[in-house]
């Protein structure tokens, strides 16, 4: 019997990856202009990192982490995201005492025990930027023009920007007492998980996904209603600036995004394009992590984007393949032979050249070019072999000329571009 891959995790095969490098390299050239550094952390940490910052409540910890103990018995758990990651190297590393402000960015996979569908995986990939060290509200938008201006370059014509505060420590405990009040007399409709939350967590009531607690939640309360003057200032610039860029977006006062670590400004990017899996980014601040996880005090704000769901929305997008420049056809083993140095010569010049292995007719050759999509095809033949010449020919016109190979390949190049 044959072994076939987990449910959730998927193979990028060629024909699709080339929207993943195209994804990843604009990605790259973007947050790199905007100053960012790119970090590469490991898949695997210690189980308690997750469950400290994203919060022992939320479905993510309770339900959703691949978790095992290695072979002395700890803990392990395949990162659900990357943000903890990232500030467990922040701290580990000291990097706070490099510069005032660090800009981090990250590309990789992540792992998430959920229900697979279209956009939702158990292996999924993520751009993920974090940015320590800046409480001003202008960072929070810097972050939102950078993302959706990445969005635009990718390709990703309708986006929606939804936006909230989710206040701080000071002003958050009254909302979420009356969230709790809210809740108790509507108890009876919550899922079992959610009656227990009530009592650990009532904020994560919010992003539970099922129907019935939805419904309710649509009527709780707004945290809006319960900020402190300083979280409604930042919230007001956050809003003010946004205006200023004249960047659409809405306030959705129910937003409370899945992982506890978040203060104040939150936002997410979704597409009406992807259906029942339609956020593409999401993020926030969380200007207590870095001290919960034993860190400085040091605010933070970063997001992540979903690269499956942003190659969703490229499926259709042409111009991301590269082609062949030269398909080397060759007939008779000599004129092989003569071929197969000419390939690897032009190839160690940095020339994409395609060649067939063994004895083909020159007809099966010429189908593979095509197949390819070669720019040109070099045809060497026993006639071509005795003149020291080849005839390359124009794939795209069919026009035909011969080429003198006898004095090096200047030739050829010059006439391939
Ligand atoms: P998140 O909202 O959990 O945030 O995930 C961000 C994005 O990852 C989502 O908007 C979605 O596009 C993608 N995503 C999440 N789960 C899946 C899945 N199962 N399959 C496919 N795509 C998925 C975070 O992860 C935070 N760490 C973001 C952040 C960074 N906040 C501050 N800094």
């Amino acid at each position: 019997m044959t072994i076939v891959g987990i449910r959730g995790f998927r193979d990028i095969l060629p024909g699709d990856v080339e929207r993943w490098q195209f994804i990843e390299n604009t990605t790259r050239k973007i947050l790199e202009d905007f100053g960012f550094k790119e970090i590469k952390i490991p898949v695997l940490e210690k189980t308690e990192l997750f469950a400290r910052s994203i919060g022992e409540d939320t479905d993510i910890v309770e339900k959703e982490m691949y978790s095992f103990l290695d072979r002395k018995g700890e803990s392990l758990t395949l990162r659900p995201e990357a943000t903890a990651s990232v500030l467990r190297a922040y701290i580990e590393h000291n990097l706070y005492k490099e510069e005032p402000i660090k800009k981090l960015y990250s590309i990789g996979p992540m792992f998430r025990y959920e229900r697979p569908q279209k956009g939702r995986y158990r292996q999924f990939y993520q751009i993920n930027a974090e940015v320590l060290g800046v409480e001003d509200p202008k960072i929070d938008v810097e972050l939102m023009v950078m993302l959706l201006h990445l969005l635009k370059r990718l390709g990703v014509r309708r986006t929606d920007l939804s936006v909230n505060s989710l206040g701080c420590s000071r002003c958050r405990p009254q909302f979420r007492e009356s969230l709790r009040s809210f809740f108790e007399t509507r108890l009876d409709i919550l899922c079992p998980d959610c009656k227990r939350r009530l009592k650990t967590n009532p904020l994560r009531i919010m992003d539970c996904k099922m129907e019935t607690c939805t419904k309710v939640a649509s009527d709780a309360p707004s945290i809006l209603d319960f900020l402190c003057s300083e979280c409604l200032t930042h919230f007001d610039a956050v809003k003010e600036m946004l205006r200023t860029f004249e960047i659409p977006y809405v306030v959705n006062p129910h937003m409370v995004r899945g992982l506890d670590y978040y203060t104040r400004t939150a936002f997410e990017i979704s597409s009406s394009e992807l259906g029942a899996q339609n956020a593409i980014a999401g993020g926030g601040r969380y200007d207590n992590l870095l001290k919960e996880l034993g860190g400085p005090d040091i605010p933070g704000i970063g997001f992540a984007i979903g690269i499956e769901r942003l190659a969703l929305l490229l499926e259709e997008r042409e111009g991301l393949f590269r082609f062949p420049k030269v398909f080397v056809a060759a007939l008779g083993s000599e004129a092989q032979n003569d071929a197969f140095r000419l390939t690897t010569a032009l190839r160690l010049k940095g020339i994409w050249v395609e060649i067939d292995y063994g004895d083909k007719s020159l007809k099966s050759q010429m189908r593979r070019a095509n197949k390819l999509k070669a720019d040109f095809a070099l045809i060497m033949g026993e006639q071509e072999l005795k003149s020291g010449s080849a005839i390359l020919r124009d794939m795209k016109t069919g026009h035909q000329e011969e080429i003198d190979l006898g004095k090096g390949m200047d030739e050829l190049i010059e006439k391939i571009g």
